[in-house]
């Protein structure tokens, strides 16, 4: 008897989330679903297509949508938080202004993500609070972006949150495929920051198989990264698409500068996405919603909540708070690792000492979330400044000067300081 609510429930993500809900139903008995987003256009359209999966699937949770946060949190066991603050246009902005400057433009990673990361933080410190004042036991699941910092943020106010990404579920399912076996039956070493991560050992049956994977589908898997086969032999780790704007930086804003920005791109399915939710004929998931980047993000938030709601003790990769596990970053450090997740929340899996290739870069991100969180917390330009200074993809003065005041000129309506 679980009561869910999901905050940006009007995203055009949220039938991949139902369509989890429905085929799911015996890992989590979903009573009730609150979709909550300020736009009810689109909650119509939406919250019209979740109960027509629902009822098609015969699920009998009850699905509701409202624009009222405090009366749709109210009384649920989880809050899902999927939200994007203005949009798929502040993201494109997000992702053009730092090509200017020869940076990466991208809605998490570099100042694009720090953009993302200061127009999203106080707004969801203040959902945060007001679901903790109507209940104060709930759990909150971020999947909102930056999930690093957003969960920082939220564990640093006290708040019962974890974050949840869906790169170490994709890397599961694509690597239970090329070897042929049950995606439950693959355990990755995942190590790293939400979106700068390694996979450093795949388990099957207790035996390491990312040797044999590399050797055998080393080609297939570098394609998908687009990153050569070359670094990966090097490496002998599988690092995610994420690390392709480090490793390959300059190429990546040489290629930007020729086609649209993934926003744009994600603007005109999203277009298509919300006809096609308009069709009372359609009850399932549309093919459509696959060229998003969300894949698997349902069973991912699926487990997850049911281990938190379910205290079952079992191992998922999370954002939790570091606490000794890296033992060079700061306790309040946020790392994306696999960690046992029961009712009292994640507590990570010990890890092997990080070889200093991947120590370093993580230490340098670590450090740049931290500025990055205390620029959202308390503003100011020179907050702004420093955490760009210490963004390894950044790091020199002239550069860090002209994208904070592009960061700022291209924010000011969503910065309450600027
Ligand atoms: C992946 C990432 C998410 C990100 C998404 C973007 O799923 O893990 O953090 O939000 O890609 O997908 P999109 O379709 O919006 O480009
Ligand atoms: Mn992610």
């Amino acid at each position: 008897r679980v009561k869910l609510a999901v905050v940006g429930g009007g995203s055009t993500y949220t039938p991949e989330l139902i369509d989890g809900f429905a085929r799911l139903r015996d890992v989590l008995p979903l009573e009730e679903l609150v979709l909550i987003d300020p736009a009810l256009d689109r909650l119509e359209l939406v919250g019209g297509l979740a109960r027509r999966i629902f009822a098609r699937q015969g699920h009998p949770g009850r699905i509701s949508w409202t624009d009222d946060l405090d009366a749709g949190v109210d009384g649920a066991d989880a809050v899902l938080l999927q939200l994007r603050i203005g949009g798929q246009a502040a993201r494109n902005q997000d992702e053009t202004w730092p090509l200017e400057c020869g940076c990466v433009g991208q809605e998490t990673t570099g100042a694009g993500g720090l953009a993302k990361a200061l127009r999203t933080v106080p707004v969801v410190l203040d959902i945060a609070e007001r679901v903790r004042r109507r209940n104060p036991d709930a759990w909150i699941v971020d999947f909102t972006n930056p999930v690093g910092i957003v969960t920082r943020a939220l564990l640093t106010q006290g708040h019962r949150a974890v974050g949840l990404c869906n790169v170490a579920i994709g890397f599961q399912r694509t690597f239970a495929g090329l070897l042929g076996v049950a995606p439950d039956r693959v355990e990755l070493e995942h190590i790293g920051l939400n979106h700068l991560t390694w996979e450093r050992s795949v388990r099957v049956a207790g035996e390491d198989v990312l040797p044999k994977l590399l050797a055998e589908h080393g080609e297939t898997i570098a394609a998908d990264l687009r990153l050569p086969r070359t670094l990966l032999d090097h490496l002998g780790t599988v690092p995610s698409y994420y690390l392709r704007y480090y490793y390959r930086h300059d190429a990546v804003v040489e290629e930007s500068r020729s086609k649209p920005s993934r926003a744009a791109e994600v603007a005109a399915i999203e277009r298509q996405l919300l006809n096609l939710y308009g069709d009372p004929a359609l009850d399932e998931k549309p093919e459509l919603l696959s060229r998003r980047g969300g894949a698997f993000y349902s069973e991912a938030a699926v487990a997850l909540t049911s281990s938190l709601l379910g205290d079952t003790g079992d191992v998922q990769i999370v954002n939790t708070l570091n606490n000794g596990t890296l033992p060079f970053l700061p306790d309040d450090a946020v790392i994306e690792v696999p960690a046992t997740v029961d009712a009292a929340g994640p507590a990570p899996l010990p890890v092997r000492p990080l070889e200093p290739l991947y120590a370093g870069l993580i230490a340098n991100v670590t450090a740049y979330e931290h500025l990055a969180l205390e620029a959202a917390l308390r503003g100011g330009r020179e907050r702004v400044f420093s955490a760009l200074l210490s963004h390894p993809l950044i790091g020199q003065i002239d550069y860090a000067d002209r994208l904070t005041d592009e960061l700022i000129a291209h924010n000011r309506e969503h910065l309450t300081w600027a």
